[in-house]
């Protein structure tokens, strides 16, 4: 039986990783290990919290001694690493806060990894989720990032994800972890919290509010539907050899501003809204500092050695997205309010 913490479970893509192994492997232990910071939430697994191979634990990754007694008393057999602080424009105003959580709280994992798995590196993995934004920007039109592009982080976010990679590859190399990174695009889909882009969007055309689109709204970027990453982890977790990178991307590089007019275009179609009404919507505001012009992966190795392939077509993954957030106004109102994270908070502090 293997035994996996998961951490960042609570969050976007780590919930639909946790969903994807809880419900694919029942032979399997998952431990989601989650802080449950403002953009961790458990109602992103109301679905499968009863779950006989589920359970949840309440954490930070920073606190080293916490991390250390967690291998000890549960003897994991791997990590998959998604925890982090992950919002560019956060990064930005707060910059300390993403190097503790993703620099340092890596570094612990990574310790407590070495010291507890000492003597059985090949019976266990520790995969670290990481970001195409490590490699820094593309011109409109020089290629892709491949896994051998190197490192040329912007923003405080993509700085801190790229030194976690560096200690992950260190780690591997010097001590013999068996460790394994994938960086990838842009996600979507659902419980994605609306402070990002889609999710965003989707939630202001609703209420009639304004779209604020960064600078002149041409910055490019490469999207996937979060269960297809759900699943290229899954693969990579169980095939990748010890030491590799994948990249994992959409093939699918849309410009913000088309984007959104393609969004808005949806939200018409399913409120009644008359054509063009949503779009009257777009409010240019005053751009990121320092935001990258285009991120553009090239997938060719995971699909190549590992034969992962996207599975939905954009158009259509926006479509399931817009009706997944229409259908539950509940979960936008909670996350945006709060209110079921106050109590969750409260239950794990009474224990
Ligand atoms: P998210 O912000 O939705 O979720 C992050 C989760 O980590 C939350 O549940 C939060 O409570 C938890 N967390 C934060 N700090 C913690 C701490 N100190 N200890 C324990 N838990 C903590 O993020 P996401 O969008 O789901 O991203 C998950 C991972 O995937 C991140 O590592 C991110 O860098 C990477 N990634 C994201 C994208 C994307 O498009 N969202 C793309 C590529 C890679
Ligand atoms: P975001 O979802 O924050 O992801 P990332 O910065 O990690 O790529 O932003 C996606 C793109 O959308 C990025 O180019 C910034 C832009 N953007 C806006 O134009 N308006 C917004 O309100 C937000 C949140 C993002």
């Amino acid at each position: 039986m293997k035994k996996i913490i998961i951490t960042g479970g609570a969050g976007f893509i780590g919930s639909h990783v946790v969903r994807r192994f809880v419900n694919t492997y029942p032979d399997y232990q998952i431990i989601n290990l989650d802080k449950l910071t403002y953009a961790g939430n458990l109602m992103n697994l109301k679905d499968i919290e009863q779950r006989p191979n589920y359970r949840f634990v309440k954490g930070d990754i920073v606190d080293a001694v916490f991390i250390d007694e967690l291998f000890s008393t549960e003897q994991p057999d791997a990590v998959i690493h998604l925890a982090a602080e992950s919002h560019v424009d956060r990064s930005i105003s707060n910059p300390t806060e993403f190097v503790m959580t993703n620099v340092l709280g890596t570094v612990n994992l990574l310790n407590a990894a070495r010291k507890h798995w000492t003597g059985r590196y090949e019976q266990t993995r520790f995969y670290h989720v990481s970001t195409d934004e490590v490699y820094g920007a593309l011109a409109m039109d020089s290629g892709m990032f491949t896994e051998t592009t190197a490192y040329d982080p912007h923003s405080p976010y993509s700085a801190s994800k790229a030194s976690s990679d560096h200690f992950v590859r260190a780690y591997h190399d010097t001590y013999g972890i068996d460790a394994v990174i994938s960086n990838c695009s842009n996600n979507y889909g659902s419980h994605h919290f609306p402070e990002k882009l889609i999710p965003l969007a989707i939630h202001n055309i609703k209420n009639n509010k304004s779209i604020p689109v960064y600078g002149k709204g041409e910055n490019i970027r490469d999207w996937l539907w979060v269960e297809d990453h759900a699943r290229a982890i899954d693969v990579i977790f169980h095939q990748a050899k010890a030491g590799s990178t994948y990249n994992i991307g959409g093939h699918n590089e849309w410009k913000n501003i088309d984007l959104i007019h393609l969004l808005c275009q949806i939200m018409d179609r399913k409120l009644g809204r008359a054509e063009g009404e949503s779009a009257k919507l777009i409010t240019y505001v005053t751009d990121r500092a320092g935001h990258d012009l285009r991120y553009a992966i090239d997938a060719s190795k995971l699909k190549n050695e590992l034969g992962w392939e996207p599975s939905l077509q954009f158009e259509e993954g926006l479509e399931k997205t817009v009706d997944w957030y229409l259908n539950n106004e509940e979960w936008l109102n909670e996350v945006t309010s709060g209110h079921y994270q106050a109590y969750y908070q409260e239950q794990y502090a009474k224990r």
